[in-house]
C-alpha cells in the first residue's frame, strides 16, 4: 500500500555540529519516508535544533517555536519538536510546563526520532534527551543537500570543560568515529561530485580512535582525492601538535587555513577560562605554524568580559590581535551559561561595558583584516567556486584556500570549478575581482 510522503521542515541554529546533526536527522527520518521541505507551511513535522552556546541563539530558538506553534494551530495533525544542546535545559520549560512541543530530542538520540514520533501521533510526548559515552552515527549517512561542500562529522563532545562553555554539557564526552569509516565517506563524497569536504569536532583536533589521530585522519583524508579540498573546525591550541602542523603543511589539498581560539590576551583570565595554554604559549604556537606555513591565513574567537576582565585584561586582548594580525575573527560578549564553573564567578562586568569591549575588539579587528586583504590586490588567488553570489545574479561566489570569500562577475565560470580570479579590490571580509580566462 502506498502512504503519501510526509514532509519536514527543519531549521538549525549554532554552530557546524548541527548543521551536520540536521543532515543525520534527515537521513533518519528518511528511512520512515519524510522528505525535506523549504515552507514550514507544507511540513508535517517542524524540527528546531537548537544551539545553547550563547544567549541570544537560546532566545531566538525560543521565539521561533513560538511562531511555529502557528502551523499547528491551523493544523492540529502538525508535529513540533525541538533538538539539539537545548533539548535537556528546555525539556521542562517547552514540554512539561507550556505544553508547546511534541518532542525533544538531545544531541545524541536521534536514533530514536522514528519511534518518538511515532509515541508523539499517538498522543504520548516524546523526550529523548540522555547522552551517550558512544553515539557517533557512524554508520548513519547524512542526507545532504546538493552542493560542492560537504560537512562531515568525525568526532562529536568535548572534555575541555573551558568554564565559560555549556557544551561539555549539552554534548557529552568526547568520542571518535574510526578513521576508517571516516575515509570511507570521503571516497563516496569524492565519487558523488563534492569538490570539498570539511572534517568536523567540537574539538576536531583532540581526534583519537584508539589507533589513529587527527594528523593520520587529515592526512589520509588528503590522500584519498587529492582533487578534493580538505578543510577541518574547530582546533583548540592545546592540541596543534608539530605533527598536525607538518601534515597540513605538506599536503597540497589541505586548506591553509587555520582557526585557533584564542579567547583572551590576558593569561590572569586564560587560567580563569580553564585555556590550559598562556599567551606566550599561543604566540609560540603561531610563530611555529607561520614558519611552517608561510601561506596559511588565520582565524579565532575572541570574548569580551568574562567575569573580573578589567580594563588591564581587556588592554591584553586588543594586543594580542595586534601581534598575531588574525584574518578574521569570531567576536562575542560573554554569556553566563548555567552549570558551567564562570556561572559561579558571577557576571561583574556590565552589559555597557562588555559592549563598549566589544566593540572596540570589532573595530580593531575589522581594521586588521582590512588591511591584510588590501595586501591581495593586483594579485591572482585561486578559488573553488561554491555558488551564486546572493546579492547578484551576474557573480559569482568562491573561497581561497586560505578561506576568503571572493565575489566576481561570472563570465563563463561554473560552480564546481577551481579557478583563479584576480583581485581588484577588497573589504575585511570580502575579496571582488574578477575570473583569469581558463588555459582549456
Ligand atoms: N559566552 C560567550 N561566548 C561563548 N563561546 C562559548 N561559550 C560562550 C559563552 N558562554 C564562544 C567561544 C567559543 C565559540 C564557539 O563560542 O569563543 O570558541
Ligand atoms: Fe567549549 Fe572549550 Fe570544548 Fe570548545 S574546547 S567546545 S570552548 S569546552
Amino acid at each position: 500500500m502506498e502512504t503519501k510522503s510526509k514532509k519536514i521542515y527543519v531549521e538549525t541554529y549554532g554552530c557546524q555540529m548541527n548543521v551536520a546533526d540536521t543532515e543525520v536527522v534527515l537521513s533518519v527520518l528518511n528511512e520512515i519516508g519524510y522528505t525535506p521541505t523549504k515552507e514550514a507551511a507544507n511540513a508535517d513535522l517542524i524540527l528546531v535544533n537548537t544551539c545553547s552556546v550563547r544567549d541570544n541563539a537560546e532566545l531566538r530558538a525560543h521565539q521561533r517555536v513560538s511562531e511555529l506553534k502557528e502551523h499547528k494551530r491551523r493544523n492540529p495533525e502538525v508535529l513540533i519538536g525541538i533538538l539539539g544542546c537545548m533539548a535537556e535545559r528546555l525539556r521542562t520549560t517547552l514540554v512539561e510546563k507550556n505544553n508547546l512541543v511534541d518532542l525533544v530530542v538531545g544531541p545524541d538520540e536521534y536514533r530514536k526520532l522514528p519511534k518518538l514520533i511515532e509515541d508523539a501521533y499517538a498522543g504520548q510526548r516524546g523526550i529523548a534527551v540522555k547522552l551517550s559515552r558512544v553515539e557517533n552515527y557512524d554508520d548513519i549517512t547524512p542526507l545532504r543537500t546538493e552542493g560542492i561542500s560537504a560537512w562531515l562529522s568525525v568526532m562529536r563532545g568535548c572534555d575541555k570543560f573551558c568554564t565559560f562553555c555549556v557544551v561539555p554539557f549539552t554534548r557529552g564526552r568526547e568520542r571518535s568515529r574510526s578513521l576508517k569509516s571516516v575515509i570511507e565517506e570521503v571516497h563516496k563524497l569524492s565519487a558523488q561530485g563534492f569538490k570539498e569536504v570539511t572534517l568536523l569536532g567540537q574539538n576536531v583536533n583532540s581526534y583519537h580512535d584508539g589507533e589513529y589521530d587527527f594528523a593520520d585522519l587529515l592526512r589520509s583524508a588528503a590522500e584519498a582525492d587529492s582533487t578534493m579540498r580538505i578543510r577541518y573546525m574547530t582546533s583548540h591550541p592545546q592540541d596543534m601538535s608539530d605533527k598536525l602542523i607538518e601534515t597540513i603543511a605538506v599536503h597540497k589539498n589541505i586548506c591553509k587555513y587555520v582557526h585557533l581560539p584564542v579567547q583572551s590576551g590576558s593569561n590572569r583570565i586564560l587560567k580563569l577560562m580553564n585555556r590550559t595554554y598562556t599567551v606566550e604559549h599561543y604566540l609560540g604556537l603561531m610563530q611555529k605554524i607561520k614558519q611552517a606555513i608561510p601561506e596559511a591565513s588565520f582565524s579565532t574567537d575572541i570574548m569580551a568580559g568574562f567575569p573580573t576582565e578589567t580594563n588591564e585584561d581587556h588592554a591584553m586582548t586588543l594586543e594580542i590581535l595586534k601581534e598575531v594580525r588574525f584574518d578574521g575573527a569570531f567576536m562575542f560578549k560573554y554569556s553566563p551559561r548555567e552549570s558551567t564553573k564562570a556561572w559561579d564567578m558571577g557576571d561583574d562586568v556590565t552589559e555597557e561595558l562588555k559592549v563598549e569591549r566589544l566593540n572596540e575588539i570589532i573595530e580593531l579587528q575589522n581594521g586588521i583584516a582590512f588591511d591584510i586583504n588590501q595586501t591581495l590586490i593586483g594579485k591572482e588567488v585561486e578559488v573553488l567556486i561554491e555558488r551564486d553570489s546572493s546579492r547578484s545574479a551576474d557573480d559569482l561566489l568562491g573561497r581561497t584556500d586560505t578561506n576568503k570569500k571572493t565575489l566576481f562577475p561570472r563570465e563563463n565560470g561554473a560552480v564546481g570549478e577551481i579557478r583563479s580570479v584576480k583581485i581588484e579590490r577588497a573589504n575585511a571580509q570580502t575579496l571582488f575581482g574578477t575570473l583569469v580566462p581558463s588555459m582549456n
